[in-house]
């Protein structure tokens, strides 16, 4: 039986019990072994956009036994999957602008599925942006950590309402909050120092004077947000 650890078992959690899931960028494909292996799902699709991950994600589906179960696929994004009917997508392990790109060039096929589980590695504020306008509700976030790094993991189901999020839970998510989400306060801490960084680099500019405004106030919410936490 493969071992999920972190990151990948979180997201795993998220995608739940399904009967079509399909992973988007698999490289080894051990989320959808997991998955199949662990009864959460009968079958599953793995695509990538590159040959060389998908090599080695058939090496791991041999190994695992798994050739009638896991279906591979060569191509970019959402194209491979277009009309497969995949109760489940999942986009994990690459930069929010990437995950946002890869769902907004096949916007149809990610609103045709019943949620999207997603793993931005950085700029998940651009990616909740672009899911709160184009009719994305996230309904649950939670935070991963792995090798000393946390990690927000998102599930988004399109309902046709487009929402203004305040910049502040563009950043950090708002079900975080609501969720009480265990590893909360150390996430913030962490992006305070980071974004603490940001408006350093950026005070001595003048040309900066507007930006600065925006993560100066940013850094300010977190901080706030911070000593809020209680749990
Ligand atoms: C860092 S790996 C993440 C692998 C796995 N999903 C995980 O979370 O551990 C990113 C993978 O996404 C693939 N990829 C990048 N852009 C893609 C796209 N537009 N469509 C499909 N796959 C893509 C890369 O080839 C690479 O194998």
């Amino acid at each position: 039986m493969i071992n999920l650890k972190g990151r990948l078992e979180k997201v795993a959690s998220m995608a739940g019990r399904c009967s079509k899931p399909a992973d988007i960028g698999t490289d080894h494909a051990y989320l959808p072994i997991y998955l199949v292996q662990s009864g959460m799902c009968p079958m599953a699709i793995a695509t990538d956009i590159k040959k060389g991950p998908l090599r080695k994600a058939e090496k791991n589906i041999i190994k695992y036994h798994m050739q009638d179960k896991i279906e591979l696929r060569l191509g970019d994004g959402l194209i491979p999957v277009k009309d497969d009917g995949c109760d489940v997508i999942i986009i994990a392990g690459m930069g929010g602008v990437l995950i946002r790109d890869i769902i907004e060039k096949s916007v149809d096929t990610a609103k045709n599925a019943k949620f999207i589980v997603m793993q931005p590695m950085y700029a998940e504020e651009a990616l909740r942006e672009f899911l709160f306008r184009n009719g994305f509700n996230i309904t649950e976030e939670s935070l991963a950590k792995h090798e000393g790094k946390i990690y927000p993991v998102i599930k988004a189901a399109y309902d046709g309402i487009s929402r203004e999020e305040e910049n502040f839970h563009l950043h950090i998510g708002r079900r975080l909050f609501e969720q009480r989400d265990p590893l909360l306060k150390e996430f913030l801490k962490k992006r305070i120092k980071r974004q603490e960084r940001i408006v350093q680099g950026m005070a001595k500019s003048a040309r900066m004077k507007e930006s600065y405004a925006k993560e100066n106030g940013l850094l300010t919410d977190m901080k706030k947000a911070y000593d809020q936490i209680a749990w």
